[in-house]
């Protein structure tokens, strides 16, 4: 399996589970993707597998390059739409809808955990992978599958995107002003391409003040520091819903500058690192 650097820890726990041997090209980076597969022989099954949307960072896989070289190299592709399902392509059909290359695309992996409000997921797939993930995949045979009123709620969630369009365009109205309006604020906005938006502190402790700052100010962030990230890439994942109103956002934002302000981010570093001496 060849994987991007900043896949999700399912994928890395996967990975492990398929016994395969396992390499990692730096996150987003076709020419290290293919000084990888130019090592593999032909004659092995190989798989690229990355997120569609990362996790942490809201950036998009480059779905173009992973795809041109899996044709090239002669290796399968897998999605894990977890972030991009209800959110990229038409009516949120997810990152492969997006490019425009569902058919270049062999497994799409999805879970109803994020947009569609309920926990579980799916693999779409043709007939032979799912069959032979019905009798070969152990963590599916081993465990119990998910409640009937889980399923139910997964099905009505994608009825109701399907549905009502209107609430993507919200998601991305939302998410476009929240951009905007951090940017004047003073922070980096040049990674992510999606609701989810890193808002870059840098800083592992800084990172968890800042977070508990804004809590106190009834603001709920994640933090994530290392070693889901590296610590100079700590950051608080903001996740922008469609169902934000403008007045919640502004709030949200008058009270980021706030913490901005009361912490001295973006002061001299030597007056910010003296704050937590
Ligand atoms: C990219 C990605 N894949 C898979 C998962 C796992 O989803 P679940 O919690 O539904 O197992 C997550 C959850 O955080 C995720 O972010």
């Amino acid at each position: 399996m060849i994987l991007d650097e900043l896949d999700h820890a399912s994928i890395i726990e996967g990975s492990r589970l398929s016994f395969s041997r396992v390499f990692k090209y730096e996150h987003n980076n076709m020419n290290h993707l293919e000084d990888i597969l130019k090592l593999l022989p032909d004659e092995k099954i190989k798989m690229i597998v990355a997120d569609g949307v990362f996790s942490m960072e809201g950036d998009i896989c480059d779905l173009h390059g992973i795809t041109g070289l899996a044709e090239k190299y002669h290796a399968l592709v897998m999605v894990d739409d977890a972030h991009a399902l209800g959110v990229l392509g038409e009516k949120g059909k997810g990152t492969a809808d997006h490019f425009g290359l569902t058919d270049k695309v062999d497994i799409i992996m999805g879970t109803f955990s994020k947009s569609l409000a309920s926990i579980g997921g799916f693999i779409a797939s043709g007939s032979k992978v799912v069959d032979y993930l019905k009798h070969h995949s152990r963590p599916l045979i081993f465990s119990a599958s998910i409640p009937p009123a889980a399923a139910a709620a997964a099905m009505a969630a994608l009825e109701i995107i399907q549905s009502e369009p209107e609430r993507l365009e919200a998601l991305w109205n939302n998410t476009s002003f929240m951009v905007k309006c951090l940017q004047e604020i003073g922070f980096e906005m040049n990674v992510s391409e999606t609701p989810i938006i890193p808002i870059y502190i840098r800083d592992n402790a800084l990172t968890f003040r800042f977070t508990q700052l804004l809590f106190e100010e009834g603001i709920f962030v994640n933090p994530v520091v290392s070693p889901a990230v590296k610590s100079d890439s700590s950051l608080i994942r903001m996740s922008i819903m469609a169902t934000h109103t403008h007045h919640q956002l502004e709030e949200a934002i008058h009270k980021i500058e706030k913490v901005v302000n009361q912490v001295g981010l973006f002061d001299e570093k030597e007056t910010h690192h003296g704050m937590y001496n």
